[in-house]
């Protein structure tokens, strides 16, 4: 199987944890885009979903899948989305693809977290992949040399700003042994608006896409 291949079978067998009539949050990516493919095959059976970024809105839209404002929904049963990189505790890094913000919150909401990834994603140490940290954009170079405190080598990710008007530093050669530790220490800079570690709220479920199909971790 393609690295691809493995994503879309780790996002169709997602489809076991939607419940009929709810509303489903959805993440962003490549993997959650297999997922909102395969989540046009239901759309009949659910009431619609929560977006964790625009791409996702309008694919989603783009099927005629109601997208509702966080604000507006009471609660979300399951937040489904992908990780760059995920360790044996469920603790991932996100925000590859810089819509770190929006998926925390979903996330937070959600009663349960669903991660789908291709089994490239699974490592015993975080921090091989560079943590993306969202910045108010006159915080940039500040937050930066907090982050070199830190023990990381930042960089700055030119071109790209946030669906919420902001920037992405990209932090380089760290070992991640405490994720929720870091993750706090980083939130804690003035002018991090947060950042990629999802610790302190980590994944429920695991489906990882191999070789052998999609299998469930936890
Ligand atoms: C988006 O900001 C990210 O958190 C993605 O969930 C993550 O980068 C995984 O992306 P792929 O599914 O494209 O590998």
């Amino acid at each position: 199987m393609t690295q691809d291949e493995m994503k879309k079978a780790a996002a169709i067998k997602a489809l076991d944890y939607v419940e009929a009539d709810t509303i489903v949050g959805v993440g962003t990516g490549s993997t959650v885009n297999h997922f909102i493919d395969a989540l046009a095959t239901i759309k009949d059976k659910i009431v619609g979903a929560v977006s964790s970024s625009e791409a996702s809105t309008q694919r989603l839209k783009s099927y005629g899948i109601e997208v509702f404002d966080l604000n507006n929904v009471d609660g979300i049963d399951v937040y489904v989305d992908g990780a760059d990189e995920v360790n044996a505790h469920m603790h991932m890094i996100k925000g590859g693809g810089a819509a770190l913000t929006r998926e925390k919150i979903v996330a937070a909401v959600a009663k349960t977290f669903v991660c789908i990834a291709d089994d490239t994603k699974q490592v015993p140490v975080l921090g091989r992949f560079p943590l993306p940290v969202e910045v108010i954009p006159m915080a940039r170079s500040y937050v930066a040399r907090e982050l070199v405190k830190l023990g990381g080598d930042p960089s700055y990710r030119t071109g790209v700003v946030t669906d919420n008007g902001n920037v992405i530093l990209d932090v380089h050669n760290l070992e991640i042994i405490d994720p929720i530790a870091l993750e706090n220490s980083i939130n804690a800079i003035v002018g991090v608006v947060t950042n990629g570690l999802f610790a302190n709220r980590a994944a429920n479920v695991l489906i990882i896409g191999s070789n052998e199909g999609a299998k469930i971790i936890k």
